[in-house]
């Protein structure tokens, strides 16, 4: 045989929605690549328009969007500009997602519901992408609804070293927020020195979002530094209920790490107002200076994106980022 070669060099490109342009213009100076000369606007009726300046074919493109409010939004244009890149031909799609939208409606909980975490692996499948890239995922096993492959990034290591910088870790609990999350807080709790566990018994009403009630703690707080993670923050109700009944229950102080800062309304203020002496999100969704407040600190995410693109593009290894765990 006398194959034909090319003499082309394989070539890393990487694009961004308008959800979050600050965490792709930081990937891109991690990477030392500038981001693809893109045009994208809203027509009158709200249809979105999206154009790729340069050429892609052959390129291995990332495309970044953060499925920040205004969700279906952003979802759209993120969709449309993997469907720019496929029908552009580049070689290989990979869509990036920091905070996966719909991620929570990954079940149904009641007769005659959706599946939107389902649908929207279809719909990226349907759109040309290759591949999603995605940061703790509400649950793990969101990655099989993508018929392809999925790379689960995790903030936990960025989170722990910081948590280590902020807490006596002789005296911690790592506390979740619901029982259904108790192997994510037991991960911690092996990281930060196998440290004891606790768990808040949560109930929630399915029929009203975002309503959720804590009624008491299953483990001993009594007198440690407690530190309470989950996925995502959203109205910040079930932290809020959290770090008062771990209070109401003797713990010293309580410090919350998350993900995904959602922060819908209300929830700076009833997080600044809850008890919690720190709460600390990573920056997979934007957030605007009216949704800081004193006690929150963000961690950028951009590093460890930034190092898994690089992974993938030189068809190397994601997994060997979180010490073989995936
Ligand atoms: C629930 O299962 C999630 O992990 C979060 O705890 C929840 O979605 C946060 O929502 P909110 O902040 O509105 O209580």
């Amino acid at each position: 045989m006398n194959p034909i070669t090319t003499n082309g060099v394989k070539q890393l490109v990487l694009a961004s929605g308008r959800a979050h342009p600050d965490l792709a213009a930081a990937v891109a100076r991690e990477l030392g690549c500038e981001l693809l000369n893109t045009t994208a606007y809203d027509f009158a009726n709200g249809e979105i328009y999206v154009r790729f300046a340069e050429s892609v074919r052959g390129a291995d493109a990332f495309v970044l969007q953060s499925h920040a409010a205004p969700v279906n939004h952003a979802i759209m244009e993120h969709l449309l500009m993997v469907d720019a890149l496929k029908r552009a031909s580049a070689h290989q799609i990979t869509a990036i997602l920091p905070f996966y939208g719909y991620a929570r409606q990954d079940k149904k909980h009641r007769g005659r519901e959706p599946i939107s975490a389902r649908l929207l692996a279809d719909l990226f499948d349907a759109a040309g992408a290759d591949r999603l890239m995605s940061v703790d995922l509400h649950a793990a096993q969101t990655q099989g609804f993508f018929n392809g492959p999925v790379d689960h990034l995790w903030a936990m290591p960025i989170l722990t070293d910081y948590v280590r910088t902020r807490v006596d870790l002789s005296n911690l609990a790592v506390v979740s927020p619901d029982a259904g999350r108790i192997r994510v807080a037991e991960k911690w709790a092996a990281k930060l020195g196998d440290c004891p566990l606790a768990f808040v018994h949560k109930t929630r009403d399915v029929t009203r979002p975002n309503m959720s009630v804590a009624n008491r703690v299953v483990g001993d707080v009594q007198g440690r530094d407690c530190v309470l993670v989950d996925d995502l923050i959203d109205t910040g109700g079930t932290i809020a209920e959290a770090v008062k009944v771990l209070l109401r229950e003797g713990a010293r102080g309580v410090i919350v790490a998350a993900t995904h800062g959602v922060l819908s309304d209300p929830a700076p203020q009833r997080l600044q107002d809850c008890g919690a002496r720190e709460v600390i999100v990573t920056d997979t969704l934007p957030i605007p200076t009216e949704k800081r407040f004193e006690r929150l600190t963000v961690l950028s995410i951009a590093p460890l994106i930034a190092r898994a693109i690089r992974e993938v593009f030189d068809d190397g290894s994601v997994t060997s980022l979180f010490d073989g765990n995936s």
